[in-house]
């Protein structure tokens, strides 16, 4: 029989997760067919009743729902539970646990350009959903001296509150045009942008000559490849990397989860590669 697994989101139409996974599950000959799930809020619950049906390996969740379907799982690991999302459902046996994915996928994806770098301060721009779980994933790792910048500062402080308890050092927050960024970007090791700017057009957080040189400079927008704070963290010397590897590391620890085998990265990548060209 073929297993039915795939993303829920609303609207779910940009997702590529279908390439990716796809890919994976021909590469291993696997018969599973990977869908493209767009479901309401309002009928959120009903969905993930029908993930229960035994022929379903479970799903992966974006937005909006990652925080709404937590409650209505049977279980949660530990990283979901912290994060208070959930990006991974695998069902066993009828039972629906709830993963989270992003947090070590972003890690994986540092380690291709060196890892989490050793000293040195994280500077976080954002406070949503993406930002918890790469706040968490670098505390986890270790970083002691962390600072969340937002829009809205109120929701940096919120965040900065929620991952207190699992920091060595004090969580900063700050709000966005704080005259304390300069100072931080200048002494930072790492700059990651979680926010959705850059997404369109050539719009831009900081301005050019604030992007930090000595920083290894991440966002994780992978389409385009290279937002304007990547291009302006290039043309100033500093390290990058874009969101593409993050996101093919989170799909590839779903795959793991689901199907118990070592994803095919490499199929991965030219999959994702290929359905954003
Ligand atoms: P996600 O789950 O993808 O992180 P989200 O929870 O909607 O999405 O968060 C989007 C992030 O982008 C937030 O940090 C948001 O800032 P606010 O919390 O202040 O809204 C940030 N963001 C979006 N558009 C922005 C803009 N034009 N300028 C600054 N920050 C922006």
């Amino acid at each position: 029989m073929v297993q039915r697994v795939g993303v829920v989101g609303y609207p779910i139409g940009h997702s590529i997760s279908p390439a990716i996974h796809q890919a994976a599950f021909d590469a291993l000959g696997i018969a599973a067919r990977y869908e493209r799930w767009a479901v309401p809020p309002a009928d959120l619950a009903a969905w993930v009743a029908s993930l229960r049906e035994p022929n379903t390996l479970g799903a992966n969740v974006t937005v909006p729902h990652k925080e709404a379907v937590v409650p209505l799982l049977d279980e949660l690991s530990p990283t979901a539970r912290a994060i208070g999302a959930v990006n991974t459902i695998v069902q066993i046996g009828g039972r629906l646990s709830g993963d989270n994915t992003d947090a070590a996928g972003f890690l994986r994806a540092l380690e291709e350009v060196g890892g989490v770098p050793r000293g040195g301060a994280v500077v976080l721009l954002g406070a949503g959903g993406a930002a918890r779980a790469v706040a968490y994933a670098l505390l986890q790792a270790g970083v002691g001296t962390l600072a969340i910048f937002n829009r809205h500062a109120d929701r940096a402080r919120a965040l900065a509150a929620a991952l207190q308890p699992y920091a060595r050092g004090p969580v900063a927050a700050f709000p966005l045009d704080a005259p304390q960024r300069a100072q931080w970007l200048a002494d930072c090791a790492l700059l990651v942008n979680t926010t959705s700017v850059g997404l369109h057009g050539g719009e831009r957080l900081l301005a050019p000559e604030e992007v930090p040189a000595q920083a290894l400079v991440v966002d994780i927008i992978y389409n385009p490849p290279q937002t304007p704070l990547l291009a302006d963290a290039a043309r100033r010397g500093a390290r990058t990397l874009n969101g593409l590897p993050m996101l093919v590391y989170q799909a590839a620890l779903a795959f793991e989860r689901w199907t118990g085998q070592q994803p095919p990265l490499d199929r991965m990548f030219a999959a994702a590669r290929a359905a954003l060209s």
